[in-house]
């Protein structure tokens, strides 16, 4: 064996012993979700051929939404039973906190996702009571200057224009409607995504928008992936024109493009409500409960990503860059000396959430280590919880 051989060994058991997982033991557990599958939005002014009947109205939670979701909360049961994590029994609120943003999906997620974690312990829900969504999970701009609203402009427009990825959704999209045949091009004069003007609106206090071939291709295909995922047959989405990987992958850039322009743009803006929350809730974690819950929507992922920093990563088994369902898992795990944070992306994967199956320890959900550039983060993901807070 080669000296750089055996010093790498020496270093790998010497990390391997440090860090070993039996002797970490797990001390607080933040989880920040997206809700579960929604029926999708109103379709039917994009193509004249007939659409699938949705059972319910949209942005509602799906039952089959709700089953995945507890799916989920009995997993992380499970894995918080092997970590020894929480006494027996049913937990009090100063043990385990819930709350999602005041809109029924996210309200009925963090439901299906307890009461499948804490079976027959009716953990309340928390949420504002607020007309709207909650300033929380709020995404309208807040910075009120020219200068940044210009700047907002010009790199979305840059985003935008002569975008291969786009167009090659839009000419897909314009096939698969016969978008010719539409209400939206009778009405609209948008007769081929791939020619139309897509306007921006943009104003203080409220999301960015893009109309145009952009909306109603993420409309579309997010019909298509909430269909998939429900379970609805091949033939009946998008008239049985996306049956290859290759297809979805190409279709489902859509929402990646979505998240990207529209969101990642202007995360370190709109992030300000919910990265407060989560300082103060790290900074003071001794006084918070063991276990937090909360629910929100991709865009809580994109901008608690963005704005603390995280490295970009690609998901395995994924087309989605937030997955439905998905998890942004903090943990605080100590060894009685010190104490150190590691973040997981907990999701399902794109064929997990198709089969519909249960998850367990033994059959995960998809589970990868998001990092942060600015702490001393470890191979294994672990960063010093001082380092951590002291930065924020
Ligand atoms: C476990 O952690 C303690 C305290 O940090 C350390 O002294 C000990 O060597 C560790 N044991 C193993 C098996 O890694
Ligand atoms: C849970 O709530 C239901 C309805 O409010 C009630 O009937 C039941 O007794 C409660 N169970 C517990 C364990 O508190
Ligand atoms: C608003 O945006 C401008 C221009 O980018 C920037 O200089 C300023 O610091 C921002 N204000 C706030 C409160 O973030
Ligand atoms: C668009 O992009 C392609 C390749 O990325 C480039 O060849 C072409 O010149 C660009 N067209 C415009 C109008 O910028
Ligand atoms: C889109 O905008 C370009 C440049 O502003 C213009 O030349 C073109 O006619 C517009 N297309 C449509 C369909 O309105
Ligand atoms: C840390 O303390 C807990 C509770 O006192 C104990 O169960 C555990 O074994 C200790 N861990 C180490 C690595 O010393
Ligand atoms: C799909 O479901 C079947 C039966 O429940 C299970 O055996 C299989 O492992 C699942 N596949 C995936 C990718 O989850």
């Amino acid at each position: 064996m080669s000296g750089k051989v055996f010093f790498l060994m020496l270093i790998l058991i010497v990390l391997c012993k440090t860090f070993s997982a039996n002797n970490l033991t797990l001390k607080q557990v933040l989880i920040l979700g997206r809700h579960n599958i929604k029926y999708p939005e109103e379709l039917h002014r994009y193509s004249s051929k007939p659409w699938p009947p949705q059972a319910g109205a949209p942005g509602l939670l799906t039952p089959r939404g709700a089953q995945l979701e507890g799916y989920m909360g009995e997993y992380f049961s499970e894995w918080l039973k092997k970590e020894h994590f929480l006494p027996e029994g049913c937990p009090d609120e100063a043990t385990v906190y819930v709350y999602a943003n005041s809109v029924s999906r996210t309200k009925e997620t963090a439901r299906a996702f307890t009461d499948s974690a804490f079976k027959g312990c009716n953990v309340t829900v928390h949420q504002k009571d607020t007309i709207g969504p909650d300033p929380l999970f709020k995404y309208g701009i807040f910075n009120t200057t020219e200068a940044y609203k210009e700047n907002i402009l010009k790199e979305i427009n840059k985003k935008l224009r002569n975008n291969s990825k786009l167009m090659a959704v839009y000419s897909e999209l314009n096939k698969i409607l016969e978008i010719e045949d539409s209400q939206v091009c009778k009405q609209d004069g948008i007769c081929d995504l791939t020619q139309a003007n897509d306007t921006i609106s943009y104003e203080v206090g409220k999301p960015v928008v893009i109309n145009g071939p952009f909306a109603i291709a993420h409309i579309v295909i997010n019909a298509f992936v909430m269909n998939y995922y429900d379970g609805m047959p091949i033939q009946d989405i998008a008239w049985g024109q996306i049956t290859t990987p290759e297809k979805w992958e190409l279709v489902t850039e859509m929402t990646r493009q979505n998240q990207d322009i529209r969101y990642t743009t202007v995360a370190e803006d709109k992030a300000a409500p919910i990265v407060q929350y989560l300082t103060k809730t790290f900074k003071e974690y001794d006084e918070m409960p063991k276990l937090m819950l909360l629910v929100g929507h991709d865009i809580t992922l994109n901008f608690v990503e963005n704005a603390f920093g995280f490295k970009s990563i690609d998901l395995p088994n994924q087309f989605e860059k937030y997955p439905i369902g998905g998890k942004f898992v903090f943990q605080r795990w100590t060894n009685n000396e010190s104490d150190y944070l590691k973040v997981e992306f907990v999701y399902p994967s794109w064929s997990q959430m198709r089969n519909g199956s249960k998850y367990s320890l033994e059959s995960p959900p998809q589970k990868v280590v998001m990092r942060l550039n600015w702490c001393n983060t470890d191979e294994y993901g672990f960063c010093p919880w001082n380092d951590f807070v002291s930065k924020l």
